[in-house]
């Protein structure tokens, strides 16, 4: 495949930045939108020119760490996918593909196509989490039992990579997607209850400092997902948070 590269460059997040055009020939159908840029790359090495600086870690969907706007869409056009699981057959020869940074106030460009995500750090560190004894006395977790209707929404909540595709997709630049899939992914286990009303408080507390946009049950968090977080859980978040709100002035 024979394709044109429009790309963001930004030499830092103080510079401006620019749309860039690189055209790239003998591209593989079967090789993946990293591996494409991995060749782009490569010339630009040769060339001694700066090569193009993009986030990705495992490869494989699972850590969060890729993050690219592909012809105005996060992760690009395949539903389901990360950036790095897109492969190059979605795209046809001849193609002119736009490649932008996650856009988002709280993600501020570092270089190029490379966002800073550390918001979203701040706000699991601020209670994504469950304190655990481990003094030799930890209860043995299956000593609790879950119905299989909890376990099955807990782990259907922690299936969220905090890529950040929510943000960059919502207009608001709203994070409720990925807050509440975090709290959620507690909030259905006995385990996760008993730091429960803190936990929601701490985190959406988080969510607002950071400078994410409010929801506007618009959607399209949902739909650019790429592990299917439902909406649902932004209700459950709301519940949650009405509960601990309401416990926290009695
Ligand atoms: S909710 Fe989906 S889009 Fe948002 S951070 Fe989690 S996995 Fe990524
Ligand atoms: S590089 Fe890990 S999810 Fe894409």
């Amino acid at each position: 495949m024979n394709l044109t590269l429009k790309i963001w460059r930004q030499k830092d997040a103080k510079s401006a930045g620019k749309m860039e055009t690189y055209p790239i020939s003998n591209v593989s159908p079967d090789s993946s939108f990293l591996e494409m840029l991995d060749l782009l790359n490569n010339e630009l090495i040769d060339k001694g020119e700066d090569p193009v600086a993009f986030d990705h870690d495992c490869r494989e969907g699972i850590c969060g760490m890729c993050s690219l706007y592909i012809n105005g869409e996060a992760h690009g056009p395949d539903r389901g996918v990360t950036t790095c699981q897109l492969h190059m057959r979605m795209f046809k020869d001849g193609d002119t593909i736009y490649i932008e940074p996650f856009r988002s106030k709280a993600f501020p460009v570092i270089k190029d196509l490379v966002v800073d995500r550390s918001s979203f750090d701040r706000i699991q560190h601020a209670g994504g989490f469950v304190s655990v004894n481990t003094s030799g006395n930890t209860q043995d977790a299956n000593a609790i039992p879950v119905p299989k209707r909890d376990a099955d929404k807990a782990f259907d909540a922690a299936t969220c990579i905090g890529c950040g595709a929510c943000v960059a997709t919502c207009k608001n630049g709203s994070a409720m997607l990925y807050v509440s899939a975090k709290v959620s992914q507690f909030a259905y286990l006995p385990q996760g209850r008993v730091e429960a009303t803190e936990r929601v408080l701490n985190m959406v507390e988080q969510m607002d400092k950071e400078g994410f946009g409010n929801c506007t049950n618009t959607g399209a968090c949902e739909v650019e997902c790429p592990k299917g977080i439902s909406l649902e859980f932004i209700a459950k978040m709301n519940k949650e948070y009405l509960k601990a709100a309401t416990c926290a002035e009695k």
